[in-house]
């Protein structure tokens, strides 16, 4: 008997829910029913057996988060509590806490936002004895960028750019503020956990194990970071599903990293990898996509009529 969850979907759709072990890449247009692969699988990988505690869905906001549990808990009822259904930054939030727990630290820290990160910087200026017209929000996104590839103060390089220059001054001190008031900023809610697994395969284990399905909406607003994160939880079991919208001109302003979904299957090997393009109206393999490596193109399953 087919399963109620394959009912409704068009056949591309279909072979992406049933596809549920290995990586799997999807690739779609605005609207094309990607989010709906996301939830059909979920329900479907209940329906087989598939633990709910072990399934965890990565979206990018609350609102994204709170509509797929709606979603959900109209199709499955009330499993879906079981279902780990956050914000990256949240489970990264989640992780602290209980890593914090595990080892009988005191997981209280605080959280600090925009705000309070400006009001550091703020700070430091004036000890710093900055002139009053510098601009702030240029060094918080150039300690952000420098969070989230991993490179400490120490391993920042000489420059000759004035804002490196206060860069290099302003992000030890950034950080030994953190420190002192037990505060963690939202890059440090993706970083930290994500380092802790990287250092630790204990804690690396802890967290795959957990999660064995993992499934990340809006894949291609994700950035090194998060890829790094996923890559750790993942990276053993490799069943990590990803949807993304296959238009690569949205990536330019916002900024992600289009590399993330170019380079999907070099990161997440395995010669499982599938994609499929279902936009309503085109078919547009490979047309407007330039694969890094041969090894990176994904295997195309589906609707190979483009190629
Ligand atoms: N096979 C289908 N049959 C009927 N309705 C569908 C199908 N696939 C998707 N839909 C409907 O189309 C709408 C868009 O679907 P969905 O939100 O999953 O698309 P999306 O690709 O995630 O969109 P976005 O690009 O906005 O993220 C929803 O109302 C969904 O229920
Ligand atoms: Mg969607």
């Amino acid at each position: 008997m087919t399963s109620r969850w394959l009912r409704g979907l068009n056949p591309e759709q279909r072979e992406a829910v049933k596809t549920v072990d290995g990586p799997l890449l999807v690739l779609a247009g605005a609207g094309s029913g990607k989010t709906r692969v996301i939830t059909h699988r979920i329900a479907y990988m209940i329906e087989q057996g598939v633990p709910a505690e072990q399934i965890l869905a990565l979206t990018f906001t609350n609102k994204a988060a709170a509509e797929m549990r709606e979603r959900l808990k109209a199709m499955v009822g009330r499993v879906v509590e079981k279902v780990t259904l956050r914000t990256f930054h949240a489970l990264g939030l989640y992780m602290l806490r209980e890593e914090a727990a595990h080892r009988r630290r005191a997981g209280r820290f605080v959280i600090f936002d925009q705000g309070d990160q400006m009001a550091c910087l703020r700070e430091i200026a004036g000890r710093l004895r900055m002139d009053r017209s510098f601009d702030l929000g240029a060094v918080a996104s150039r300690i952000s960028a420098y969070k989230n590839a991993f490179i400490s103060p120490e391993a920042m390089e000489a420059s000759d750019d004035p804002y490196e220059q206060a860069t290099q001054a302003f992000y030890p001190a950034y950080l030994e503020m953190l420190e002192a008031q037990a505060a963690v900023d939202f890059d440090d809610l993706v970083c930290k956990p994500t380092q802790m697994m990287e250092r630790s395969k204990a804690c690396r284990s802890r967290w795959s194990d957990r999660f064995q399905r993992v499934l990340v909406d809006e894949y291609q607003d994700t950035n090194s970071a998060q890829l790094r994160m996923l890559r750790a939880i993942a990276g053993e079991h490799m069943n990590l599903c990803v949807v993304g919208d296959d238009d690569q001109s949205i990536y330019g302003w916002r900024g992600a990293e289009v590399k993330n979904i170019l380079q999907f299957a070099t990161d997440f090997p395995g010669g499982r990898t599938a994609a499929f393009f279902f936009s309503a109206t085109t078919v547009r393999w490979p047309r407007c996509w330039t694969w890094p490596t041969r090894s990176s193109r994904p295997t195309l399953i589906g609707i190979p009529r483009a190629c």
